[in-house]
């Protein structure tokens, strides 16, 4: 059985997984556009699994006969300097994430919630693999800086993301 607080928080949450996928996906636009074929790639991949995350809560909750509420999606950036911009800001938005994440594990706690308690799991997981690969992807980026060979290379690479 959900509360109401813990069914508005997953409700948020979908909000907040559906909100960085449109980032993601402003960001492979604005990618494609400063011919970063391979960032573009990367992050509407990146789309897709946000989508799935939101998917993911969206059958948590209509297994638990939980009203899901489509709500607005806040504005987004559609614009960055360079790709390095765009990785620290994708980097921002999956701490940001984490954050909502561990509010959710605490709320689930505080309720006695132990069905979301567990489902919450995978997403705690998950969020530590999240920032771990754009912080390798930032930690390259940033040791080559304005070196466009070695940034083409980088590029590929990101292009081969399954
Ligand atoms: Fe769904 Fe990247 O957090």
């Amino acid at each position: 059985m959900i509360g109401k607080r813990m069914s508005e928080a997953l409700n948020n949450q979908i909000n907040a997984e559906v909100w960085s996928a449109f980032l993601y996906l402003s960001m492979s636009l604005a990618a494609t556009e400063m011919c970063w074929r391979g960032a573009a790639h990367w992050f509407r991949k990146q789309h897709e699994e946000e989508m799935r995350h939101a998917f993911k809560i969206i059958d948590y909750m209509e297994d638990q006969s939980v009203h899901v509420a489509m709500r607005p999606i806040a504005e987004f950036p559609t614009h960055w300097d360079s790709l390095l911009a765009m990785f620290e800001e994708a980097l921002a938005q999956e701490e940001k994430v984490t954050g909502m994440i561990h509010a959710l594990c605490d709320l689930a706690s505080t309720e006695h919630d132990h069905a979301t308690a567990v489902f919450l799991h995978w997403f705690v997981t998950e969020q530590v693999e999240e920032e771990d690969s754009v912080k390798a992807i930032i930690e390259r980026m940033r040791l080559v800086r304005d070196d466009y060979t070695a940034l083409f290379f980088q590029d590929v690479e990101l292009g081969e993301r399954v």
